[in-house]
């Protein structure tokens, strides 16, 4: 049957849409060879388009020249076919295919585009390096997981809005061409033409912006939008990535807390996930003691405890040297770990070292008493102590760390991670979320000698610890609060400074100078000035909220066009050089060529 380009285009159904129901109707499907099988003279074709695949078969006796022109077809070819939907087979059904029951014979065909040999079959990406992944990227999302997380995104994003917008919060755009903004990571600059040897800055959030409108009495703000930041990329950080961001005026924490918390109920429903109806919260302070950090794992127990008290008095030369400069003594007990073996104990030695640890002790508990490690240190009543602390048993063992608090911290939260992966303490499938609140409005910054903001220097000291800005910096407590899932931090917010006061004594705090502030900052310290109602919001990583709803440990598999650790673009090429007529109209020039990597 011979019919126009035009009319080929015209589909009656997707690839993923028919099924037993359909047999006997006539049926135009357009798609991608996805494969291509001769059994016994009769050609069959994998059709795919992103709904799903479909049987396609052409038989030679029922139309030789059809059949003919089907042998001549090739992966990947862009193709229309017409036909007839059928039963298929007992033998040839497919149960894993929503389509597998039924395939189309087909009584026509028009190839609407041929294909080069792909560089990879965009279903066996297994043994395919990222790297020809991202460069033929348009082959790699092809792929149904692919294909799969773009749509879940999309589903995602169209939650988010669906909220916020029967909540009457308006989405407003803010310029990506600004000034920096203070998120603590370096920002990418963009050379201006019109005004010479300066640069804008891309926004590393719209933080500033936002605030600026709460000013403006535009009292809910929302926006889907990207953020820049010329970090170290890691597999949960990209160079460009985009945020749910969010800012209410006359909140409190808990206003913030709740319309997130319906966001996410939103969120995980589109996903087929759980969130709890109350997400437990934890302080600062607690998620340090028991999980060693501020992003704790709730998904599994094997809590961490400060034991300096117990072992304050014993004999081992680590611990009360330890003690003695200040530090403290923290441990794990790990049910069932005696059996580890020497071997076993030395690598979560190493591992720990890799965070800054000078060392691992442990103990075993065997019967009544305690054996191997520092066991001959820890006298009965220490023994007593510590068992009584953990509530351990014969067959555990116990790992100590002694030091100071950030690296006794940094490196069992990471030690209790590993066990927790190794030991199988959870099922893949556990979701579990927690909020973190009352941070540390300030950390000591340890290389420069200076008080550091823990999230940005907007964020709201509690106001009845205001006296102790002066006095103790380090243990006033501010109004940010962080959504954590499963050790990630998927989003993070505060309650804002409202008064130009109180913001320039923060910025006295952080040693930022009256005029570093008003040069940096100088916009939103007038727009302070002139009837800044009470406000706070939050921002949700949308890439990692998406990332962890796939199951993907990636943010490159939940990203359109990603860059690599490197920073790079496979697909274009980005980052690349450009004119010497571009550096000229922009009055710029390359000192010291660029080094080839
Ligand atoms: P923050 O810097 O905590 O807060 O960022 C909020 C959330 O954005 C995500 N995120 C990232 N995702 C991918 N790649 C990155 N490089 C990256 N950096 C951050 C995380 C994080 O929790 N303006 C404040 C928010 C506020 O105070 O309202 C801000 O940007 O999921
Ligand atoms: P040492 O006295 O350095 O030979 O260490 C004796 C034991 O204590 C070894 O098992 C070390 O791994 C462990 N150890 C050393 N330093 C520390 C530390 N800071 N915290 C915990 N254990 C340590």
């Amino acid at each position: 049957m011979t019919e126009s380009f035009d009319e080929a285009l015209k589909r009656t159904h997707n690839c993923g849409q028919l099924s037993s129901g359909d047999v006997g109707g006539r049926v135009r499907l357009c798609g991608w060879v996805r494969s291509y099988r001769d059994h016994g003279g009769i050609v069959f074709i994998d059709l795919r388009d992103r709904e799903g695949i479909t049987q396609i078969v052409f038989d030679p006796s029922d139309d030789a020249e059809l059949h003919k022109l089907a042998g001549s077809l090739r992966n990947e070819w862009v193709i229309s076919i017409a036909g007839t939907v059928r039963l298929r087979g007992e033998d040839r059904i497919n149960p894993k295919l929503p389509t597998g029951k039924i395939e189309v014979v087909a009584d026509g065909l028009t190839v609407l585009n041929k294909s080069q040999t792909v560089p990879f079959e965009p279903d066996a990406t297994e043994k395919v390096s990222e790297d020809m992944r991202l460069r033929y990227r348009y082959v790699d999302l092809r792929r149904a997981d692919m294909t799969g997380a773009l749509r879940l995104r999309h589903s995602i994003c169209r939650a988010m809005r669906s909220v916020l917008d029967e909540r009457d919060f308006i989405e407003i755009e803010t310029p990506f061409l600004t000034k920096s903004t203070p998120e603590g990571a370096r920002d990418f600059l963009v050379p201006s033409r019109l005004q010479q040897a300066c640069f804008y800055a891309l926004p590393q959030s719209p933080q500033l912006f936002k605030q600026i409108l709460m000013v403006s009495g535009l009292d809910k703000y929302y926006q889907i939008v990207r953020c820049f930041r010329d970090e170290d990329l890691r597999a949960d950080r990209q160079p460009e990535f985009t945020q749910l961001d969010v800012e209410m005026s006359f909140v409190t924490e808990a206003d913030v807390m709740e319309v997130t918390n319906e966001v996410l109920q939103k969120i995980c429903r589109v996903a087929g996930k759980e969130f709890p109806a109350a997400p437990t919260v934890l302080t600062y302070a607690e998620a340090m003691d028991k999980y060693g950090s501020d992003r704790p794992d709730m998904r599994f127990e094997l809590f961490l405890r400060d034991v300096s008290q117990i072992v304050k008095g014993c004999s081992f030369k680590v611990f009360s040297d330890c003690l003695a400069a200040g530090g403290m003594v923290k441990g794990v007990c790990v049910p069932g770990g005696a059996k580890f073996t020497r071997k076993e104990i030395d690598g979560y030695t190493a591992f720990v070292g890799d965070y800054g640890a000078k060392g691992l002790a442990w103990c075993k508990v065997e019967g009544d008493g305690f054996a191997g490690g520092a066991a001959k240190f820890l006298d009965e009543p220490v023994q007593t102590g510590l068992r009584e602390a953990f509530g351990a048993g014969a067959g555990d063992i116990f790992f100590f760390l002694a030091d100071a608090p950030a690296t006794v911290n940094k490196a069992l939260a990471a030690l209790r991670c590993r066990l927790g992966e190794e030991l199988q303490l959870f099922s893949p499938d556990d979701f579990a979320w927690c909020w973190v609140t009352e941070f540390p409005l300030v950390e000591w910054n340890e290389d420069q000698q200076r008080w550091d903001s823990l999230h940005h220097p907007f964020t709201s000291p509690r106001p009845d610890q205001l006296e102790m800005l002066q006095a103790d910096p380090g243990a006033v407590r501010s109004r940010a609060y962080d959504i954590v899932l499963n050790g990630v931090e998927l989003g993070g917010g505060s309650i804002r400074i409202h008064s130009t006061d109180l913001q320039k004594r923060i910025f006295g705090l952080l040693g930022i100078s009256e005029d570093e502030a008003h040069a940096r900052f100088g916009f939103l310290l007038d727009a302070l000035q002139f009837g800044a109602p009470p406000h706070g919001g939050i921002a949700l990583g949308l890439d990692r909220i998406v990332m962890m709803m796939v199951g993907a440990t990636s943010l490159r598999d939940v990203i359109a066009f990603p860059k690599t650790q490197r920073g790079i673009c496979p697909l274009t090429g980005a980052p690349a050089e450009v004119e010497d007529k571009q550096l000229a109209e922009l009055d710029l020039k390359i000192i010291a060529p660029p080094q080839k990597a």
